[in-house]
């Protein structure tokens, strides 16, 4: 299929970029740039032989987004572009709103223009909020969100519910991630996140680069086995194999259809932790910090779903996940410039 991936250049967008032209998708990435760099383009081409077709387009820009739909028979869209800091986006709440829901009203309406019907859409675990017990079911349907982020993903997820009830052609895959984290084993693709990072792993790994001196750990007075907070984290990689199945699906789906994406297991942060000491063979400093506002105690998946409908399990644990995102930090001091 011909597919649009906008966000193509980010760090979970790049990754299923290759693994989209590794089974013989054509590929047309859409990104602003605003959160990666043009040169992740060169290291998909060394790693998969394509330069995928590339258009710097800010999706609110209706007009330069037309011209792809009018430049490209488009099958197809993977819908990854937005902004995703949660912290800032308490901040600057309007800038979410407007680039994350006015930026993709901007798509589906091009979508609908054009007749592109089948859509795989970005949506997060952040949907659940804090209303339901562990492990997170598709069926429990949206919670109580706790940020302007958070919000976008759950007024998406409406938005493209209601669309595809008014449109009886379109389908649309929602697929609710749980932590990605990892690297291309490569080393050539990873998260660069700016400044300071707000998430685990991004955080540890300038520990381990020396970067930074000590971990904080958010809390170990929780109600869980070590006191600190327990997640589902699940290889960037094995996320990527999962758009593919999902893309793939669309061609077979009627209507909206909501699917998690995680591994099923949850780690607590010393275990992430120590995991990370294995991979970059030394010893990592923290030290505890009061619970971080608007955090819950345990977040993992049920995966049933993901596997029944679309086949997907993943490949990858959490030694590997952090073999891969120690060995890109080491490659690339200074980030993918
Ligand atoms: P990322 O920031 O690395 O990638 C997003 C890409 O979108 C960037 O390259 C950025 O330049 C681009 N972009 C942002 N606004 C744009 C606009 N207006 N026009 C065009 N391009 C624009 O983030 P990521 O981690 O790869 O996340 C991809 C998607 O997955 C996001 O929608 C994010 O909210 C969602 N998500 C991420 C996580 C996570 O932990 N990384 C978890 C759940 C959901
Ligand atoms: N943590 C620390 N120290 C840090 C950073 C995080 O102890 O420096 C802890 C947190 O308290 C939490 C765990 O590590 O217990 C994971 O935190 P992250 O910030 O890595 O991830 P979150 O689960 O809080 O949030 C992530 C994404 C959100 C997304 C959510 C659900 O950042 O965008 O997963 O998918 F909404």
């Amino acid at each position: 299929m011909k597919i649009l991936v906008t966000g193509g250049t980010g760090y979970i967008g790049s990754h299923t970029v290759v693994e989209l032209i590794k089974s013989n998708h054509q590929v047309v990435i859409v990104d602003n740039l605003y959160n990666s760099n043009i040169n992740v383009l060169d290291r998909i081409e060394k790693l998969t032989g394509v330069r995928p077709l590339f258009y710097q387009v800010d999706i609110l820009d209706y007009e330069n987004l037309e011209k792809v739909f009018k430049e490209n028979a488009i099958e197809a869209v993977i819908h990854f572009a937005g902004l995703k800091a949660v912290g800032e986006s308490v901040s600057i709440p309007l800038r979410y709103y407007e680039n994350n829901i006015s930026g993709s009203i901007n798509l589906y309406k091009l979508m609908e223009k054009y007749h592109v019907y089948k859509l795989v859409f970005s949506s997060s675990a952040t949907v659940y909020g804090d209303n339901f017990a562990v492990p997170f079911k598709e069926e429990y349907g949206l919670g109580d969100t706790t940020n302007p982020y958070g919000t976008t993903k759950k007024f998406n997820e409406i938005i493209l519910t209601d669309l595809c009830k008014a449109n009886e052609n379109m389908s649309c895959v929602l697929l609710r991630y749980f932590n990605p984290i990892g690297s291309h084993e490569s080393g050539m693709l990873g998260e660069v996140p700016n400044g300071i990072p707000n998430n685990l792993v991004p955080y540890i790994a300038k520990v381990a680069s020396g970067e930074l001196d000590h971990l904080r750990v958010y809390g170990d007075d929780y109600d869980t086995k070590d006191g600190t907070g327990i997640r589902d984290y699940i290889h960037v990689v094995d996320l990527a194999i999962a758009h593919v199945k999902a893309i793939e699906y669309c061609n077979k789906l009627e209507g909206v259809d909501v699917i998690n994406i995680g591994s099923g297991k949850g780690y607590s942060v010393l275990e992430v932790l120590h995991a990370y000491e294995k991979a970059c063979g030394h010893k990592l400093p923290y030290k505890i910090y009061p619970r971080r506002p608007g955090d819950i105690a345990t977040c993992y998946a049920d995966i049933e779903k993901a596997k029944r409908v679309l086949g997907f399990e993943v490949k990858y644990d959490i030694d590997k996940m952090c073999e891969d995102s120690y060995r890109f930090t080491i490659m690339n001091p200074e980030g993918i410039k």
